[in-house]
This record gives C-alpha cells, structure tokens and sequence, in this order.
C-alpha cells in the first residue's frame, strides 16, 4: 500500500519526443474532458482549431473555443514581451485549472500543442474514440524551444510515387516530432511529379514509365508516354493537389521546399522534352546510348539558352505553389561528359569563359540563383553546386559527408546537413541503427562558433529506388525520424540514448495507433545454425518489448501473426528450416530471422590453401543458380572479394571450397555484399544476402566443433558499387575478413 502511494506521487518521468529543453515534474495531475474549454483568442485561434482536432478522433469531443479565461481551460497565450522563446519555444505549465501553453509564435503554440498530446496518454494517437480513458496531463512546468530552425525530412517521390493520402500522413508525422521542413524530391530521372501548365508534357510523358520487372532499374527507363498501351508506372500532384499539401503542411507550421533537380538527373526531362538534351553528333549519342537501353542522352544541354529559359519557367510555378524562402534545385551527380561533346555547352563555355564543365555548371547554377534571388527567394542545392564555385546567395546541402558543409560555412554560407553517414534513410537499420542516427551532432567540430551558426539544421532523406510503398517508407523512416528528431530539436546537453531507449518504448505505442509500420528489429538467435543432435535448441537473445511476440515456421514458410508464438527455446531432431519474426500489438512485424538445422561432419581429408574462385559475366537482377558458374574458369585466390572485377559492372562471382573452423566454439560469420550475396555450408544456404542493394550484411553465428566444411559463396553486381567480403569474429578474434589460413581447397 504505502509503495503504490509513493508510485502515485512520484513525479512521472516525461516521455515527450524529441526531449524538452526543460521540465519540472510536480505532484498529480490535471484531468482533460468533454466539459474542457479551449481559451484562444486572435493569431492563437488558428492553433486553437488544430488542438481540437487533434483531441477529437481519440477522445470524441468537440472542445469549444473560447475568447474568455475560464476554469477546466487548455489556455493558448501569446506572450511577444519575452524574446526568449525564440520564433518556435513555448512554456506549458499545468495549473489548478487547466493547462496555459505560452509562446510568441503560432508555431511556439502548436509545438506546446504537440507536447500536450504526447503528456496524455498514448490513446490520445488513436483514430478512433477510446472508452475508459482517463484523460490525464501530469502536472509540470515546462520551457522548450528547438535548437535548429531546419529539422527536416525529405522524400523522393519520383523512383517510387507516393499518393496523396499517404504525403499528408508523412505531414502529420513530421509535426507530431515537430520537425518543420518537408523537402520534396518531385523530380528525377524515375518520373517528373508535379504539373507544370505551361509543358504539359513534363506529365503527360514524364510522369509514367513503363514498369519495370525490378523496383529500380536506371538502365530500363522508358518514357513511351501514358498511353503507350504498354503496362506503365508512374503519377504525378496537380497543382491543386500541391496547393492542398501545402496549405496541409502551413497549418502543422511546416515548410514544404520543393525540389527541381537539375541539370542531372534529368532522363524523364530529356524524355519529355528531347530538344532540351544536348545535341552531339550523331556518333557520339550512339556511343553515350551504347548499352544503357535507355532512348537518349540524359543530359540536359547547359549551354542552349532554351533549357534556362524551361527552367525558369518552371520556377515561377514552383514559386506560385510554394511560398518557401528556399527552392532546391538539386545539382547532385551531374554527368558532364557530354557537355564536353555538346557544341551548345561548348559555345556557352568559350562565350563566357569557363574553363571546366564544373564551371559550366556553376554558371548554370548562378543563372538559377540569381533568378531566384531577383523572385525574392534563396536557392538550395546539394553540395556539387560548390565545385566550380558558389552562387553568391545559394545555401549548400551537405550530404557527401561534410565536408561541402565544412566549407561552405567557413565561406559564410548557409547550410543543411544530411550526410550519408547519418541521414540517409534508404540505407539499411544494419548500416544505419536508429542509436547511430540518434548520436548525429550537426555542427562539425571543425567549426567556429560564429562559423556553426551558419548550420540552419539537418534532415534524413529517403531516396526510393528500393522503397516501393508507403509500409516501406514508414519502416525506413521510424523511428530512425524520431532520434533525428531529437537530434535537431534537443540541446546535446539534454540528450541520452538510454533515456530515448526508454521513452520509446512508450513511443511505439503512440506509433503503432497513428498506424506506422515502423522497423522492428528482427529476433536474434542464439545461434543461426543449429546441430541436429547437439542438444543446441533455437533460442532467441532479445525478449521483444512490451506485448510483441516472436512467430515462428519450422517449414521454410515466411511467419505471420498467426504462426506459433515463441515462449521457450525450441528443441530440433531433424533438419529444418526456421524462420521467426517479431509482432507487435499494433501491427508492425519485423524482418524475418532464418536459422538453419543442420546435420553436417567435418571433412577429414587433406588440403592445400585457397579457395576457387570463378566469374561470369551478365545483367543478374539475383544471384545465378550455382550451376551457371559450372563452365567458367577458376582461379585460386586466398581471400573472398570481387577480385579483378573491381569497378565493374553486371557480373556474378562463386567462391568454392572448406572453411577451417580453428577451434570448437562460437563463429560469428558477417556475408557483406553490394549487390546480392549468398552462403552455403555442406549444401545447406545458411546466409541470404540476396536481391538488388547497396553493401549490406547477414549475420551467421555458430558453433561448430572444429575442422573443415565445405562452403559456397555467390554474388552479383548489377550497377554501381559493387563488393563482396566475408567477416568472421571469434572470441578470441575480433571481427576481420576471413584470413587465409581459414580458406582451403582439395
Ligand atoms: C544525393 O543523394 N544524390 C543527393
Ligand atoms: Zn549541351
């Protein structure tokens, strides 16, 4: 009796995300219900509205609004006499009344709004009316304000289009975290998104390529127009659409920064609108085409004066749509060797000087800034826009490390950042772990203080190429986009991982009721490869938290919510396929977990060192079957890798042999690859790595008594990077590629 009283009066901690900057817990609590007024009066009235219909759909009121300071009252209070909530902090205080949220801004309100949903309880994220809900706000004072005015999200919706439904949830998320900026990618070479009036055909052409047999493939890019009778992909916003979003997005007191990419990226552009591409002659165009399978050069011309013009007029468009200061014109990753073969860029070059094709695109860049600029708006760009010099007002978006940030600080610009190494929500939890993205500090330490001011903030992006649906959006953003939220929002001083591992577990609760698929990561084994017969059993080294199970098939089958719920390691007395995957209560489920049972014996025979190693060439959208290798040459090779076929593409590799285990106990075997890899043991596929990706790791953890089994590893290459290396980690081993002296062949 007496501890639950103290557990009654023990201040609750807050399980607010992201962090408050301060937050005084007091005794009790101040109970929220239908009979609760909403006090607002002038600019609060805005954010009065979006506070009642926040509450309705959870706890079925109607609250009113009213102008007079009342009793039982969600008070919102312009105070403009204390600068010292900045343009977006606000104080909640609970007192015996009510609840007053004070701040300077309407976004200072609303951001005092958010926290007030998230000191309810997690009910108050439900989409339909919660019976026996006590309506409670723990009793607090409470000061907060962000430290970064840009805490963004970004989302390509060119390789993969996202519907209109789903981009205003995105909105309602980004506001829930109080981020405030939604950089939208409406442009690139997998379709243009936007209705322009003025060129119909960026739409009617652009917007719809034929389908693809894989998400992604930048070498198969078709533009046959809409009604090309052949099965298309594609979408695009109407500008009434667009007004809608926006308008959506103001009232969350987020900026939507729409994004133009140009000059690259631009395949859906030049498909549209041939007479925007460079004009090569005729031979170099068919040597630039030349096994891409794509129709014409990508390349739109930087030095025809026609294609400034198109972008500009673009840009007025944009600009009608968006009322942001800042319009992202891309600048990313642009080819430039056919400007070099382009007359017209060669003209634009020798008219103006230019010695380089950077310099070409900087001055095409200027051109841009400087239109911006005489519009009354800033121009943005990814940070290839610094390399052949900087427009004069243009802010920079660091996102190959940041090291474009660094210098254009120091330069006395403007930037955002989002390096690959924290912010690119497309790479894998294995690459990129939600305590990683937590840990991102943006101000480099290689800046001055007066130089950090110059960081506006950061965002994550979520490029699409592998990203089909709104369910895999939602896995790649949270709640990796809730540690970024806090990064952005919450002095470092405030921040701690173990505080956030505890606040969100509640948070997944509020997840799981706004209806987000959120990554959940995957059961570990014990061991992924158990010996029938051993007496090992497959167990499971993560309990899952708060009311999640472990599912599980013992036929090779993918688990659903209905398969056997894990409660105690299983025994195995045949070989079997496991595979085990983590529910949660509201849905979510989490990449599935294999474990192989397996009976194999070490083989005995003699040995000399290394391994076969063999490759064959082709367009692998998957790893070849074993047999496909069956006629290619091999070589012996003392390391498992890509060998001679570095920097190559559309090839697939086989690595043969014994892998010597050098003493009985626990291996641990990481399978690296970009793109697909596989590995058996004895015949039996313990690592699938497979498909289409960027480098990415499995797992196999072991024990296998010592000595030799035979193994196989597979890869292909499709496009881009291509790697292939096999880790192993003991314990009295740390983690290095396999050494030689564990590669044997007979
Ligand atoms: C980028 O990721 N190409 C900006
Ligand atoms: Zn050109």
């Amino acid at each position: 009796m007496i501890f639950a009283a103290l557990c009654l009066f023990a201040p609750s901690l807050p399980t607010i995300i992201p962090a408050p900057l301060s937050y005084n817990a007091e005794e009790g609590s101040v109970r929220l219900d239908a009979k609760t007024i909403i006090v607002a009066v002038g600019d609060a009235k805005p954010v009065a509205e979006r506070l009642r219909e926040e509450l309705r759909p959870a706890t079925g009121w109607a609250l009113p609004i009213h102008a007079k300071t009342g009793k039982h009252a969600i008070s919102l209070i312009f105070d403009t006499t204390n600068a010292s909530y900045g343009p977006e902090g606000y104080r909640l205080e609970t007192t015996d009344d009510g609840v007053n949220i004070i701040a300077n801004t309407q976004a200072g309100l609303f951001y005092g709004v958010q926290t007030l949903r998230q000191m309810l309880p997690v009910q108050a994220f439900d989409h339909t009316v919660q019976h026996d809900v006590e309506w409670n706000v723990p009793r607090v004072k409470m000061f907060d304000k962000p430290r970064f005015p840009w805490r963004g999200m970004h989302l390509d919706v060119s390789r993969h289009f996202e519907p209109m439904p789903f981009i205003e949830r995105f909105i309602d998320w980004l506001a829930v975290h109080k981020m405030n900026v939604f950089h939208w990618h409406l442009v690139d070479d997998g379709g243009w998104r936007i209705e322009i009036k003025k060129y119909p055909k960026l739409t009617d052409v652009g917007a719809w390529r034929v389908e693809q047999p894989v998400k992604w493939d930048y070498s198969n890019l078709h533009f046959p127009g809409k009604n090309s009778g052949k099965k298309m992909y594609g979408g695009f916003y109407t500008q009434d659409e667009i007004r809608k979003i926006v308008k959506y997005a103001q009232d969350r007191y987020i900026t939507i920064v729409p994004e133009i990419e140009m000059p690259g990226h631009s395949t859906e552009l030049v498909a549209s609108y041939p007479e925007l591409g460079c004009s090569p002659s005729a031979e170099v165009k068919a040597k630039y085409i030349a096994g891409t399978g794509n129709d014409q050069p990508s390349m739109v011309c930087a030095g025809k004066p026609a294609v400034r013009e198109f972008y500009k007029n673009v840009l007025t468009e944009v600009m009608g749509l968006f009322p942001s200061k800042f319009i992202h014109i891309g600048g990313d990753e642009c080819p430039k060797d056919l400007w070099a073969q382009c007359p017209d860029c060669q003209a634009r070059k020798a008219a103006k000087g230019l010695k380089t094709e950077d310099e070409l695109q900087s001055d095409f860049i200027r051109d841009m800034d400087s239109f911006l600029v005489s519009k009354g708006r800033r121009l943005i760009g990814w940070d290839e826009i610094l390399e052949g010099g900087l427009a004069d007002n243009a802010a920079v978006m660091s996102w190959r490390g940041i090291s474009g940030g660094i210098a254009a600080a120091q330069a006395g610009k403007d930037v955002v950042m989002s390096p690959t190494s924290h912010c690119y929500f497309d790479f894998s939890y294995a690459s990129t772990s939600t305590e990683h993205v937590y840990s991102y500090e943006p101000i480099p330490t290689e800046l001055s203080e007066a130089q950090g001011r110059h960081v506006l903030g950061a965002q994550a992006n979520i490029w699409t190429e592998w990203i089909a649906t709104p369910q895999e959006v939602e896995r790649m953003m949270f709640p990796r986009a809730a540690a970024l939220a806090e990064a952005v929002w919450t002095e470092p001083t405030k921040k701690d991982w173990s505080d956030f591992s505890r606040r969100l577990v509640t948070h997944y609760q509020r997840l799981d009721r706004l209806g987000i698929n959120y990554y959940v990561e995957a059961p570990v084994a014990k061991s992924d490869l158990v010996l029938v017969g051993s007496h090992e059993q497959v167990a499971f080294e993560n309990p899952p938290v708060s009311g999640a199970t472990i599912r599980y098939t013992m036929d090779g089958s993918a688990p659903t919510a209905s398969s056997s719920a894990y409660t105690s390691p299983i025994p195995v007395t045949k070989p079997a396929v496991i595979k085990a995957a983590i529910f949660r209560p509201g849905g979510a489920m989490s990449e599935v977990t294999t474990i192989s049972a397996v009976s194999i014996q070490p083989d005995t025979t003699p040995k000399k060192p290394g391994v076969s190693w063999r490759v064959i060439e082709g367009n692998f959208k998957k790893c070849p079957e074993p047999s496909a290798f069956a006629t290619a040459a091999a070589k012996i090779v003392d390391g498992i890798g890509v060998s001679d076929h570095a920097g190559k593409d559309h090839f697939a590799v086989m690595v043969e042999g014994f892998i010597r285990i050098p003493t009985d106990g626990e291996f641990t075997f990481y399978l690296g690859s970009d793109d697909g890899s596989k590995m058996w043991i004895d015949g039996n596929l313990v690592i699938d790595n497979d498909g289409p990706h960027g480098y990415a790791e499995k797992r196999l953890k072991m024990r296998l008594p010592a000595g030799d089994y035979p193994f196989r590893v597979v890869m292909y290459e499709g496009d881009g990077a291509e790697s292939l290396k096999l880790w192993v980690e003991g314990a009295a081993m740390p983690k290095s590629q396999v050494p030689p002296s564990m590669l044997w062949s007979k």
